[in-house]
């Protein structure tokens, strides 16, 4: 791998530094088939040892996968780290079993071998880590790969697609050293690890500290990608020069949105288009995270940690400072020279197409934050053992999310897309209305969403959770199966389920909103305690009760 680091002097805040170092572009793979293998490796960042890191198929990061819509994939993983993992491909439409999550573990020596066709959108998507207690421990060790996703909608706009040139992938993340080590923190609580997190005082695009990067006077596209551990960016350009954001987490918006800053919270992706038609060639400027500008309560901001231990002193909080440094170069030979008009056709789910609305707290518990069902309670941490929802396949949800806490959390959920439909009861602004799969929720805020969970049933549970990842590690998490099956609550006697969704409560009501095929299975209410029977709906049937069974025909 050819990452080349130049640091001589420990740069703690790289305001103060004047070396920079040429940005590193991680190379493409193309697919139907991707060979990954994830290996221990070591980086120079300072003078001094090296710095143990881990990555795929090099010492930190991986490839950028290429995949096209449509397309059939097959993902070879090898794990050469010597401690289990997981790899998940956050934003990608696939069954559970595919999805790699915390269920999908494979230990050392063994490959995990998902498949699947692309589903998805064309946008910018990535792969990390998912292991339970140890996503943030890989992932902040180097383990983090951008998927960009092409169709035939966006192979129609003129839109700059040279990798490296004019399409440049940046993966943000600022790293807490101890010393030459890059610290983590594994197990429930703060467990144990090799030092505190918060002091997070590195900042590296894509891999590179003090990066530096050529752009050519035209129009360049950054797929900006928040790899963080828990650090919100607000990025912009050193003269506040307006720039265009393209594309939200899962897909293409409208039309352009000019701004002057584009907030990312960890998991989070935005394309963004910068015209530098007009820069003289040999001029330089930056991309910068303008953190001074974040409200306190977010991570990154002078006050972001809620009660977070040693949070400050942290040099990049509520700082501004350098991510990226720009040197303007001369055109290349057909450069795109304007901002297109209008994008993609994003249709978002009516709200009025939604037959459930799931309703979720964030709220503090000993153990750390959790996501739970209500205000008071403070929802037990993730629990393998336990399914927190039944999504029934087919069905339009709302999920209302209520931040009960002092602190930002940036949600995801896996498996879908979502369409922002409020903040507390208002519009999203206009970056935010095209498919999501991050929303970050400030502190008393609501926030609804739309999504339709089709396609993938049963199988491997999915997670949602808070994309701070030492949140995620200490159980900010929930999973839920989609089901194909229907249940209905026999002998329902009026107290036991107040809810009409799914359980249902009668057959009528379970036929009438199952797709067909689905099966419907009894659930004894306890006082009757036989097996339950399993039926499959074809809604032109006839329902017939047959030895205490019923069968639709
Ligand atoms: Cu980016 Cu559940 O993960
Ligand atoms: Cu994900
Ligand atoms: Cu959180």
């Amino acid at each position: 791998m050819k990452i080349k680091l130049l640091i001589a002097t420990i740069c703690i805040s790289n305001i103060l530094c004047s070396q920079t170092n040429p940005l590193y572009i991680p190379p493409l793979m193309y697919g139907p088939i991707y060979n990954l293998e994830m290996m221990n490796g070591s980086v120079q960042y300072f003078q001094g040892p090296a710095t143990s890191t881990m990555g795929f198929n090099g010492n930190v990061l991986g490839p950028t996968l290429v995949m096209n819509a449509g397309e059939l994939v097959q993902l070879n993983v090898l794990n050469s780290l010597g401690e289990e993992t997981t790899v998940h491909w956050h934003g990608l439409h696939v069954a559970g079993e595919d999805d790699g999550g915390p269920w999908s573990a494979f230990g050392p020596n063994e490959t995990y071998n998902p498949s699947f066709t692309v589903e998805d959108k064309a946008s910018t998507y990535w792969y990390h880590p998912h292991l339970h207690y140890l996503t943030q421990k890989q992932v902040t060790l180097g383990l983090a790969g951008m998927i960009i996703v092409k169709d035939a909608e966006e192979a129609a706009i003129n839109l700059p697609r040279t990798y490296g040139v004019d399409d440049i992938p940046l993966i943000m993340q600022s790293k807490p050293f101890n010393g030459s080590f890059i610290s983590y923190i594994v197990g429930p609580g703060n467990g144990t690890g090799t030092g505190p997190i918060n002091n997070d005082a590195v900042f590296m695009m894509n891999g590179i500290i003090d990066a530096e990067q050529s752009v050519p006077r035209q129009v360049v596209r950054f797929r900006l990608l928040n790899g963080a551990h828990q650090r919100v960016f607000n990025v912009g350009l050193s003269d506040n020069a307006t720039f265009y954001q393209i594309g939200s987490d899962g897909g293409l918006l409208a039309a352009p949105v000019p701004l002057t800053r584009v907030r990312l919270a960890p998991g989070e992706r935005a394309e963004i288009l910068v015209n530098f038609s007009n820069y003289p060639e040999g001029s330089q400027l930056f991309l910068k995270s303008y953190a001074s500008e974040l409200p306190s309560s977010i991570w990154g901001s002078s006050n972001g940690g809620g009660n977070a231990a040693n949070y400050n002193p942290n040099p990049l909080n509520g700082a501004n400072f350098n991510i990226l440094k720009l040197n303007i170069i001369n055109p290349t030979l057909s450069p795109v020279v304007t901002i297109p008009s209008t994008c993609a056709n994003v249709i978002p789910l009516p709200e009025n197409s939604a037959n459930v609305t799931r309703i979720k707290y964030f709220t503090s518990s000993p153990t750390g934050p959790v996501i739970g069902t209500s205000p008071a309670e403070a929802g037990p941490p993730f629990n393998f053992n336990f399914i927190n929802d039944y999504v029934q396949l087919g069905d339009t949800e709302i999920w209302e999310l209520h931040n009960t806490m002092q602190q930002y959390h940036p949600f995801h959920i896996h498996d879908i897309q979502f369409y922002i439909l409020s903040r507390n009861g208002n519009l999203p602004p206009l970056n935010e209305r095209g498919r999501k799969d991050v929303v970050s929720i400030a502190p008393n805020e609501v926030v609804r969403f739309i999504a339709k969970f089709d396609n993938f049933g049963e199988g491997v549970p999915y997670m949602y959770h808070c994309h701070i990842l030492p949140h995620e590690d200490k159980g900010m998490m929930g999973q839920f199966i989609v089901k194909k099956n229907v249940y209905v609550n026999k002998n329902f006697n009026g107290a036991e389920n107040g809810s009409l969704t799914n359980p249902y409560n009668t057959l009528f009501e379970a036929v009438n909103n199952s797709p067909g095929g689905s099966t419907i299975n009894f659930i004894s209410n306890g006082i009757h305690n036989e097996a339950p029977p399993t039926i499959v709906i074809d809604k032109q049937a006839i329902i017939k009760l047959i030895n205490g069974q019923i069968i639709i025909k």
